[in-house]
């Protein structure tokens, strides 16, 4: 057994000895000729000269040792299908996209924009781009044509992936008229379209060009496509993610460091051996999907179980509150990651659900993605009877930042409920004053988590297309020092043990699900009535946020009537639809007259938000006009 504390102490203290040491977790065509270079901070490069690829890692290492093993259970409760493809199957998949792509016209450094369901091809999509050192770019397939437009545009993808349709709970989503839409918003046009047919829904993608995936893999199924060698510095994908301001940032991810540090964090934080299985119930929109359902149990010899459903819909379509167990009973699943949201919502299901299977293949529940309540936590740590492991990190950093990692003979801090852990290897964590920047050595004092450079293998390179954003976002926001920023707010207590208490910026956490307020602000904007909006994030017992917005009407003549503001509110929420997708529209729309804001003309969120939650808003007396707080505050609370 090693403690913890000195594994960590030997990542901060000798980090070349230490991420050399971790190489070794992977397969290199050439091994590194430095193990970092930080000649230019903040720009870390890891593993420099040395050769590799994630989908060597993932998918053709395992042909030796496993062929036969599963490597994909996908399961749709949606299509009611379960299917799964072994190492070898995998791979014969893989090669087969990799040479259709080819095909298209992709080559080494395109992108490749992924707007897919959770179907089997979305993830052989991923690893046939590793393969060939194509750089991926997946949208979440709940996002709608705005927020598909402004991706195609920055990420400018020679190629996009999708399917005729998804489905959620029953309901058909066709992505084909979302895609026609946003290309034709975009100013960017990809060449051409490989679309999955499902048969779900009629494919209407107007005058694009579309290679039709069946009969393309009809052609190509048994073709070889060697995994391309690539620089660990090379991009292995982006992946957009909301900030501060209304434009998406793409998170930059190369190949040596990511693989490494995923490798890493199966074997110490999620104690994983081969052929274990590995059921994350995220979806590979998010940085959980790329990490935790694709990359990280594969390159650990794993099972990932790919799933297409809810947590409460079994797979005849009945309601079914006991699915995921049943899950974990039928494949044997060791271990489990999911959202809070997702247990609050099981949490509403019937207690027997959680006991009427056999979970003893079970070794832990891992929570991430937005700040675990502890009676939620107890709930299920005592309803499964396993351990239940909060951890906390970002799409940025691509694995966990604050954990307990009890792994590859690691001991020494187990875990605790109400605190996602202590600082992982490797990373330098301090929580700073947000406006001196002074650290906090304290115990219970409340601060801005920051992370010391170089931030370790497997987080973000840059801000893809934009070095200058990434410098001064993520770098500059302390005064007096150049740190990496969170932008969460952090406090430690006597024995190390962090708790996140939330954003300091603009970015609210919907059901897991990341999003930034000015997009939605800007998406209300667009509505013809609307002169200026606000939008917040609210605490909600279910989804930990909802977004409320607070709207000024060009035309407030006629709403002073009741049925008039529901036709307005029922309108912008629709555009939201349209424009974002569901998942970002605002629980409730309020028409004020004006919106709090400061005497420089800076909007007053956090007052706004304080006052949506029943919280003290501070001292009013500093603004020119309390009057529009206090219009908000009779609002929200008529019910
Ligand atoms: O605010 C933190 C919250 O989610 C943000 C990152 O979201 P995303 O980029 O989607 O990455 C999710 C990766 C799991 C963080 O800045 N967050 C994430 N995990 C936790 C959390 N807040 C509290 N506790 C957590 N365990």
């Amino acid at each position: 057994m090693t403690a913890y504390a000195d594994f960590y102490q030997r990542s901060i203290a000798q980090p070349e000895a230490f991420w050399k040491e971790q190489a070794g977790l992977i397969e290199w065509f050439k091994q590194p000729e430095q193990i970092c270079d930080y000649s230019n901070p903040p720009f870390a490069n890891w593993y420099k000269g040395g050769t590799t690829n994630l989908c060597h890692n993932a998918v053709d290492r395992h042909l030796k040792d496993r062929a036969n093993q599963p490597a994909v259970v996908f399961v749709s409760t949606e299509t009611n299908t379960e299917k799964t493809y072994n190492f070898r199957q995998l791979h014969t998949e893989v090669q087969c996209m990799a040479a259709i792509l080819q095909e298209m016209g992709v080559q080494k450094g395109d992108r490749v924009l992924i707007y897919m369901p959770m179907i089997a091809e979305a993830l052989f999509a991923m690893l046939a781009c590793a393969r060939i050192g194509a750089i991926h770019s997946v949208v979440f397939g709940g996002f709608a044509s705005g927020s598909l437009a402004s991706r195609i545009d920055d990420a400018a993808p020679r190629v996009v992936i999708t399917a005729d349709a998804g489905s959620r709970a029953g309901k058909i989503v066709p992505y084909t008229p979302l895609l026609k839409e946003a290309v034709a918003l975009a100013a960017t046009k990809p060449e051409s379209i490989l679309i999955i047919d499902r048969g779900l829904s009629t494919i209407d993608l107007g005058a694009l060009r579309a290679v039709d995936y069946t009969a393309a893999r009809q052609k190509h199924l048994n073709s070889e496509v060697p995994c391309a060698h690539l620089d660990a510095t090379d991009i292995s994908y982006t992946l957009y993610t909301s900030g501060t301001t209304g434009k998406p940032k793409g998170v930059q991810r190369d190949t040596g460091g990511y693989a490494v540090a995923l490798a890493a964090s199966m074997k110490y934080i999620f104690d994983c051996k081969p052929g274990q299985v590995y059921f994350a119930t995220s979806d590979i929109g998010w940085v959980v999907g790329h990490s935790y359902i694709v990359y990280g149990p594969l390159i650990a010899g794993m099972t990932t179980l790919f799933y297409e459903g809810t947590p409460v819909r079994g797979m005849d379509g009945s309601a079914d509150g006991g699915i995921w167990w049943s899950l974990v009973e039928k494949y044997k699943v060791t271990h489990m990651f999911s959202a809070p949201t997702a247990i609050r919502v099981l949490k509403k299901q019937d207690p027997a659900y959680l006991t009427k299977y056999d979970l003893s293949s079970l070794q832990a529940l891992f929570l991430a993605g937005e700040p675990v309540d502890e009676p939620t936590a107890r709930w299920i740590a005592a309803g499964i009877n396993k351990p239940v492991i909060d951890n906390y990190w970002q799409t940025e950093t691509g694995w966990p930042i604050l954990a307990t990692a009890n792994g590859g003979g690691l001991s020494g801090f187990k875990p605790q409920f109400g605190s996602p852990g202590v600082p992982m290897y490797g990373y330098k964590l301090k929580l700073v004053h947000e406006s001196t920047g002074e650290e906090l050595k304290g115990h219970g004092e409340k601060g801005v988590v920051v992370i010391e450079g170089p931030l370790p293998p497997g987080a973000m390179q840059t801000v893809w297309g934009d070095d200058a954003r990434f410098v001064n976002t993520y770098w500059k926001s302390i005064p007096g020092q150049m740190v990496y920023s969170t932008f969460d707010w952090g406090i430690r207590d006597a024995n190390g043990y962090f708790t996140i208490l939330g954003r300091t910026d603009d970015v609210i956490n919907v059901a897991g699900h990341r999003l930034g307020t000015r997009e939605i602000e800007e998406s209300i904007a667009a509505h013809p009535n609307v002169a200026e909006v606000a939008v917040v994030g609210v605490a909600d017992q279910l989804k930990g946020q909802v977004a409320m917005a607070f709207a000024v009407a060009k035309d407030a003549s006629k709403l002073g009537d009741a049925n008039e503001r529901l036709k307005l509110e029922g309108e912008i929420m629709k555009l939201v639809d349209g424009n974002l997708g569901a998942v970002a529209r605002p629980s409730r729309v309020y028409f004020v007259t004006l919106l709090p804001k400061t005497r420089s003309g800076k909007l007053l969120r956090r007052a706004i938000q304080a006052i949506c939650e029943g919280r003290d808003t501070g001292d009013l007396a500093t603004l020119d006009d309390p009057a529009p707080l206090l219009q908000i505050k009779e609002l929200v609370s008529v019910k």
